[in-house]
């Protein structure tokens, strides 16, 4: 499996809450994107979360499918809004001409979003592109669903769990507009009882903040991820352990997985967006490598 460090920069104001450990590195493209203005103006309940208003900027595809980056003064992790004119959690809309069309985009905020931080961490793959079918654990009110929900486009579908009634309210309204959204208010311990609503996915993301998060992704991979489909947990750590080290419970958490047929590929701290948070990514039952023919 892959690991990635910690910590580095969030771009030059991301920054205040992270230990600042390991290494800034470069923009966008192959590794980490801590340069300048990621996640500036967010903060935890900050809002905007990157462009200023009025600012010319330019879009540029992000290495990941359907994730783009807005470069002006300072730079911002952007999707394109599946719902234009709209926005979900009083995040900063842009609208770029090109081509004699306008497309609006939605800024993603890495402290308020973990999906963003593993980008900006340099995540080599989240495994959700335009089309995916995804399984989402822990959607609350669908801050991140809402971005997901625009990465994989009206092609893709979204299946949103959520146990919290107060937040799932948010979650069922944001979905009204979004019709690749489809919320389930239930608790992700019992993928029976929203066996009917979910089909097979590609992907499941787990966001729970739960100590048997492990176990229960793999309830929901058992019954709804397909052979070789991918699994992005996001880990915090003092939710597992608190009196141990947070490396500790991350590779305690990665060996609960391989003993549940997941493959873990990559790990990457989620700092300086999110303190003691990883993500792991992988494969679940993953296929082996066809047997090279023998000679005989
Ligand atoms: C850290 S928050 C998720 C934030 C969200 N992923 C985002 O980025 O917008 C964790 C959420 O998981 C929900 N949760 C915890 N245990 C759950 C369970 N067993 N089933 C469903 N939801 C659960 C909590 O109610 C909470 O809203």
């Amino acid at each position: 499996m892959r690991g990635r460090g910690g910590g580095g920069r969030g771009g030059r104001d991301g920054g205040g809450r992270g230990r600042g450990r390991g290494r800034g590195g470069g923009r966008d493209g192959g590794g980490r994107s801590g340069g300048r203005g990621f996640g500036r103006g967010g903060g935890r309940g900050g809002r905007g979360g990157g462009m200023k208003g009025g600012a010319k900027v330019s879009l540029e595809p992000h290495r990941h499918e359907g994730i783009f980056i807005a470069k002006a003064k300072d730079d911002a992790l952007v999707t394109r809004n599946l719902v234009p004119g709209e926005s979900v959690y009083g995040e900063k809309r842009i609208t770029v001409e090109a081509d004699g069309e306008k497309v609006e985009y939605r800024v993603w905020n890495p402290f308020r979003s973990k999906l963003a931080a593993a980008v900006l961490g340099g995540v080599d793959n989240i495994w959700i592109k335009p089309g995916s079918r995804v399984l989402y654990l822990g959607a609350a009110s669908g801050t991140t669903v809402s971005h997901v929900s625009d990465v994989i486009g009206p092609t893709g579908i979204v299946y949103a769990v959520e146990f919290s009634h107060r937040c799932g309210r948010d979650l069922v309204n944001m979905a009204k507009k979004r019709t690749n959204v489809i919320p389930i208010i239930e608790d992700a311990r019992h993928p029976a009882r929203y066996r009917m609503l979910v089909g097979m996915v590609d992907v499941i993301f787990a966001d729970v903040a739960q100590p048997d998060q492990a176990r229960i992704i793999a309830l929901n991979a058992h019954s709804f991820l397909k052979a070789d489909g991918k699994f992005v947990m996001s880990i915090k750590a003092n939710c597992i352990d608190s009196t141990a080290p947070p490396e500790a419970v991350f590779a305690q958490e990665v060996a609960k997985l391989q003993q549940e047929k997941f493959k873990p590929y990559e790990q990457v701290t989620l700092e300086p967006f999110e303190r003691d948070h990883a993500c792991v990514v992988g494969a679940y039952r993953a296929s082996k490598k066809p047997k090279a023919p023998s000679a005989a």
